[in-house]
Formats: structure tokens, C-alpha cells, sequence
């Protein structure tokens, strides 16, 4: 076995090598269906490619996020840390650790704006025994090859009445009207900041749809620290040549934290590099709560 710090290095062209491979498939599938218009159309073909492909992915993702992302909708992470009871295998409790954010957050709650949910991964999260408060979530997402998985995920959590698919981008939410600027309790994010287009522009209207007091819940990967060394940002910035165009648009070298920051005026900002990441990981994450 190669030691963990290679391994990583090289994880992420295993996983460009498996999404490569659900290219075939989709291109069969829309040739056997004679769906020209996806086959001719590049950004088309991406988003059923990736639509398909994530559908796989997905829930292995999920399975080493999901650490991380409940307990932050549920407020408990603080200063990039992940308390050690919402662990899967919690460690004993670290009695010198202290927490230099002082406040939990409150849970997600309210109205919500889920921003790509892809195929609803997190959809489970916002029945009332993971986050009671919830009253009425908007799922922005644009991919149509999603939204069969992301129907089923709805109707598996049994939020019908609640969960609404907006089958947009954000960059069109502000022209469909749907949604009126100031309206939102909560904005969640989960690892889609690098797939959305002119990533600073939208994250500005975004803040735009939070009430004063709203939160915004974030967990991004994003450009590697400069902590991480030289080496491994010239790493990265090489795989992003190829990456994007086979992981639906992801852009693996995004400043995304600090773009959070500066989305509008907060009046608390609890955004950090998580906890505990090494510095050989090609796709290092920041993760909190931003406070209208
Ligand atoms: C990497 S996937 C993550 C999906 C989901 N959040 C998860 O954790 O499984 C990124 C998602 O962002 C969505 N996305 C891409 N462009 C977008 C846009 N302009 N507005 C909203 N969502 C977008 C993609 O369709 C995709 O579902």
C-alpha cells in the first residue's frame, strides 16, 4: 500500500479516471434516445455526464462528508473544528482543547436556500428529527440529469410540502423573481461554490436573499493554503487544467472563504480551514457559518 501522503497525491486522478468512464455510457444513452441536442451541445453532454457520474459518486462523498456537514447545519462547528461528539467514532475529549469561537451557532432553520443540491444528498438532513425548525427549503439547482435523484430524495425524506426544486442556476434566481431579496433565514452550501459561475458576482447576490440575522452555512473545498506549500498549489493549479472539464465545472482553486467574506457586511464570520486536514490533500476544505 503506498503511504496515506502518495496516495492522496494521486487520488485525484483515480477519481478523474472514474469519471472518464461513465463518459460511455452517456453517450450511448442519448444516442440510443437520438437526443441530439444533448450529444451537440458541450455544456448538455457536461451536465448529464456529471449528472450520471455523481450519481454514483455521491453517496461515497457523502459518506466521508457527512461528519462534518450535519453537524455543521446543526451549529455546532466553530473555528474550523468538528466537536468530538458529532464524530462517527468519537476519540475521548480532548480537555485542553478550547474553542476560540465562544457561541455555537443555531441550527439551519426557517426558510432555506439550498444551493445546488445536486442529487439531494443532504435532502435527508432537513426533516424535523435532524433540523426541527425548518419550514420551507428552495433546492437551486440547475442540472436537469439531477433532478429524477433529487425528486426521489425529497420523496424518500418525506418533504414534499416542504422541500421545493428551483430548477435554476443562481445566477437566473434573481431574474425569475422567485425569491424575494431579504426573505431567507439560511443559505446552505455544500461543496457547489466551485461549480457556480462567476463565483464572486453570485455569491454577493446570494448574501442579498438573507434577512438581516441570516446564516449562511458553508462546506467548500477550496485553493490550497498557502501553509500547504508552493509545491502543492503549482499541484493543484495543474490538475485544475484538466479537472474541470471532466467534474461539471468544478474549479478546484477557488478562494472561496475569503470570497464568503467579502460577499457583504457580516456581523460575525466563523469561516475556517477545517480542522486537521494534511497538507499533501489536493482539495482542502474550509467550513462554518457566516452571520448577516
Ligand atoms: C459537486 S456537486 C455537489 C452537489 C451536492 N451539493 C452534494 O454535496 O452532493 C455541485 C452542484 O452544484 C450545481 N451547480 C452548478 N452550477 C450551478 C449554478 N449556477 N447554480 C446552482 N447550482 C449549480 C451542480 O449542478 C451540482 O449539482
Amino acid at each position: 500500500m503506498p503511504p496515506p501522503a502518495l496516495a492522496a497525491l494521486l487520488e485525484p486522478w483515480q477519481f478523474l479516471a472514474l469519471a472518464l468512464s461513465y463518459l460511455p455510457s452517456t453517450l450511448l444513452t442519448h444516442l440510443l434516445a437520438l437526443d441530439f441536442s444533448t450529444l451537440l451541445s458541450w455544456p448538455r453532454l457536461q451536465a448529464a455526464w456529471f449528472g450520471r457520474f455523481w450519481a454514483h459518486v455521491g453517496p461515497m462523498i457523502r459518506t466521508n462528508a457527512e461528519a462534518k456537514v450535519v453537524p455543521l447545519l446543526q451549529g455546532s462547528v466553530t473555528h474550523g473544528v468538528i466537536p468530538p461528539s458529532a464524530s462517527p467514532s468519537p476519540s475521548p475529549p480532548d480537555k485542553s482543547a478550547s474553542h476560540p469561537h465562544p457561541h455555537p451557532h443555531p441550527p439551519v432553520s426557517g426558510t432555506v436556500l439550498e444551493i445546488g443540491p445536486g442529487t439531494g444528498m443532504w435532502t435527508s438532513l432537513f426533516q424535523p428529527s435532524t433540523l426541527p425548525a425548518v419550514t420551507k427549503v428552495y433546492g437551486v439547482e440547475p442540472n436537469p440529469a439531477q433532478h429524477p435523484a433529487l425528486r426521489r430524495a425529497v420523496a424518500a425524506a418525506g418533504l414534499e410540502g416542504t422541500y421545493e426544486i428551483v430548477p435554476l442556476g443562481i445566477e437566473d434566481l434573481a431574474s425569475s423573481g422567485k425569491i424575494p431579496l431579504g426573505s431567507v433565514d439560511c443559505v446552505v452550501t455544500v461543496m457547489c461554490l466551485c461549480s457556480i459561475p462567476e463565483p464572486r458576482h453570485n455569491m454577493a447576490q446570494l448574501y442579498g436573499y438573507l434577512k438581516p440575522g441570516g446564516r449562511w452555512y458553508a462546506y467548500e473545498h477550496v485553493k490550497c493554503f498557502r501553509s500547504q506549500g508552493w509545491g502543492m498549489q503549482l499541484y493543484q493549479a495543474f490538475l485544475n487544467l484538466i479537472w474541470p472539464h471532466f467534474i461539471g465545472g468544478c474549479e478546484m482553486c477557488r478562494e472561496t472563504g475569503k470570497w464568503l467574506k467579502e460577499a457583504g457586511p457580516w456581523s460575525d464570520v466563523d469561516v475556517h480551514q477545517l480542522e486537521g486536514e494534511p497538507w499533501y490533500f489536493t482539495m482542502p476544505h474550509i467550513i462554518g457559518v457566516l452571520t448577516k
